[in-house]
């Protein structure tokens, strides 16, 4: 696992945009070749994507979007999801999962008590979330879905790379848990535990509640983690 601290909100925005963007550069797609990025929505995932679209439009980056779910009235929700795990599996897997996580250490939406080798599937919200997604629906709690559709645990746990970009106090005990205890259902992050290759990109405030040996020793990284973003490539020079 790789832990990387920024200072502040924005600052680990760019980080986590400037990592993605040199991962696609150096995997050198091409017209039969695509890197495939799972993107989940949330607002702390938001400035790196903000970032992303940047890249994009200056040439530096090249992607295109593939929609995920049909949510048409009369679907059948369950072969919306399979048929989207199906549509992972011909696209080759996922390269690289980028997801924020919630204050009860929810991955996409797998709540805690999730199976950790669930795959996407229709899901019941935990009251934390539909309060905390209220702010998309003007506070109003009547109007937040109560279900979703998300990928499962294991669906991303199949991901090549995994990247949990945490921020804000409010998710610093979510942090705790998702790398200082154990694997732990009621912790969804946590599963990541035993992927071979994750890494968390946090701001300082998220690390409140971590060890100060931990913080240390993660900061103590920082100059190897850095030569991953510097320099940024870009597709215009060909790297
Ligand atoms: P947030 O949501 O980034 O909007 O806090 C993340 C999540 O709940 O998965």
């Amino acid at each position: 696992m790789r832990l990387v601290i920024l200072d502040n909100y924005d600052l680990a925005s760019e980080w986590a945009a400037k990592y993605i963007c040199n991962r696609i550069i150096q995997f050198r797609p091409g017209q039969d070749r695509y890197f495939t990025l799972g993107l989940p929505t949330g607002s702390t995932p938001l400035g790196c994507y903000k970032k992303l679209i940047e890249y994009h439009k200056n040439g530096d980056l090249s992607f295109k979007y593939v929609k995920t779910f049909n949510m048409d009235e009369y679907v059948d929700l369950q072969a919306e999801c399979d048929a989207f795990e199906k549509k992972i599996k011909e696209a080759g897997g996922i390269d690289l999962f980028v997801g924020g996580i919630g204050p009860d250490g929810h991955i996409a939406f797998n709540e805690p008590g999730s199976s950790l080798v669930s795959r996407t599937r229709l899901k019941t919200l935990a009251m934390d979330t539909i309060l905390a997604n209220a702010k998309y629906f003007d506070g109003d709690l009547s109007k937040v879905p109560t279900m979703a559709l998300t990928v499962g645990v294991g669906t991303v746990m199949d991901a090549r790379e995994v990247m949990i970009l945490i921020t804000g106090a409010h998710k610093a005990f979510a942090l705790y848990k998702a790398i200082e205890e154990g694997v732990n259902h009621m912790w969804t992050v946590s599963a990541f535990q035993q992927h071979p290759r994750t890494i968390f990109v946090c701001d300082e405030d998220a690390t409140l509640e971590l060890r100060v040996k931990t913080v240390k020793y993660f900061k103590g990284l920082m100059h190897v983690h850095n030569k991953l973003v510097d320099p940024l490539y870009s597709m215009k020079e060909g790297n």
